[in-house]
């Protein structure tokens, strides 16, 4: 691998373009927040609420602090407890498995489809046992989970799914948006995601009253009526500001999740015949490319070259859940679920975000295949 010379730089990420395009209509938002105090849920929080429901195609959804209380929120709801089990792909960000661990129940990994890396619906039936309370595939790097295999084989065994849409606002799956697919849905609007709050936010999603009662119930001090506390509770309440922000954001989502497929084709355009392995054709819904991620056996090395030419990069993510120290005591070892520890060691994550230029693409594209000429 060689070198290009050195241009101008391109971030992974850079929230400062959007934050620059958006200032004037955020602005008023966030004073608004300001002059009535409403600091922590309150009238901002319950619009995006309203709006994030009609978006997703949902009755409710539930604005809390962030996406790993999300999936605390949904396993409690689901009433996931000790001694339980909750199936989930060994490949995601750790938080889908925390709350799992929180709970005193144990998570059970499931290897990922080698094209798609979400949760492979051929090996779930194999993990599936009695103690089975809850499935959670993970609709990782903005592409939903193959669902309509993973509900039917969760029907079958009256299991809940979670979806953990995390990296997924905006995405559909065969007609339907993700936040609508399974029996509660998890978001995270951490600021590099698609929607991202200016702070820590997130929400569940649900067509089930009753769950969304109990969300609700769950992220402020298990109290329904004020100091009358039903059950145990958390403080994962969403505040103010991040209504404000989200809300405002939510109304550009559906362009900027379009700038960002418009991006991804122009990356797979100019890395084909470079050697690199891009993302595998969506077929059966609308990607949202939270992650542009490829794959080669020499990422070091050229994630190396992109750095020296000023290009940033990321890994999602290096080290498979089930590897990592806090789940050594779920009993698996290298060698587990081959398919997502090679995508651990293979996968590079490009810049990705609605602003970026084709000539920046041209850039990343041209350093990788000078390098791998
Ligand atoms: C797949 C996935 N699940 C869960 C989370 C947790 O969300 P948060 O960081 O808002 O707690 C994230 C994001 O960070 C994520 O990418």
């Amino acid at each position: 691998m060689t070198k290009q010379a050195t241009a101008a730089p391109v971030p992974f990420l850079d929230l400062k373009v959007q934050f620059a395009a958006l200032e004037r209509e955020l602005r008023p938002a966030l004073d608004e927040v300001l002059t009535n105090t409403a600091f922590v849920l309150g009238p901002a929080v319950q619009r995006f609420e309203a709006a994030f429901a009609a978006y997703c195609g949902v009755q409710h959804c539930v604005g809390l602090n962030s996406g790993t209380s999300a999936l605390h929120v949904a396993l409690l709801c689901l009433g996931v407890g000790a001694g339980d089990e909750v199936i989930m792909p060994a490949m995601s960000f750790i938080a889908t498995a925390w709350p799992v661990l929180y709970l005193g129940a144990k998570p059970v990994f499931v290897d990922i489809d080698p094209r798609r890396y979400t949760l492979d619906p051929a090996k779930l039936a194999a993990a599936i046992t009695k103690r089975t309370k809850a499935i959670i595939p993970v609709h990782l790097y903005g592409q939903c989970a193959d669902m309509d295999p993973i509900l039917r084989i969760a029907a079958e065994h009256g299991i809940p799914v979670i979806e953990d849409a995390a990296q997924a606002h905006g995405a559909t799956y065969r007609g339907r948006k993700a936040g609508a697919l399974g029996r509660m849905a998890c978001f995270s609007f951490y600021p590099g995601k698609n929607l991202g709050a200016y702070g820590e936010g997130g929400a569940v999603t649900t067509n089930d009253a009753e769950l969304a009662d109990l969300a609700r119930q769950y992220r402020d001090h298990g109290q329904k009526t004020r100091y009358v506390h039903e059950r145990l509770g958390f403080n994962y309440r969403m505040d103010g500001f991040q209504g404000a922000v989200l809300g405002v954001k939510l109304r550009h989502l559906d362009s900027w999740n379009a700038g960002r497929r418009r991006a991804a084709a122009l990356y797979d355009q100019r890395l084909a015949d470079t050697g690199v392995t891009t993302p595998a054709p969506c077929r059966d819904g609308d990607h949202v490319y939270h992650i542009y991620a490829i794959r080669t056996p020499r990422r070091e090395e050229l994630r190396a070259i992109l750095q020296e030419s000023g290009v940033g990069t990321n890994l999602h993510y290096p080290i498979p859940i089930h590897l990592q120290k806090p789940f050594a005591a779920c009993g698996y070892g290298p060698g587990s679920f081959p398919v997502s520890e090679e995508l651990g060691q293979t996968e590079l994550s490009l810049p990705m975000y609605a602003e970026l230029t084709p000539e920046q693409i041209d850039r990343v594209a041209g350093v990788i295949r000078s390098a791998t000429r």
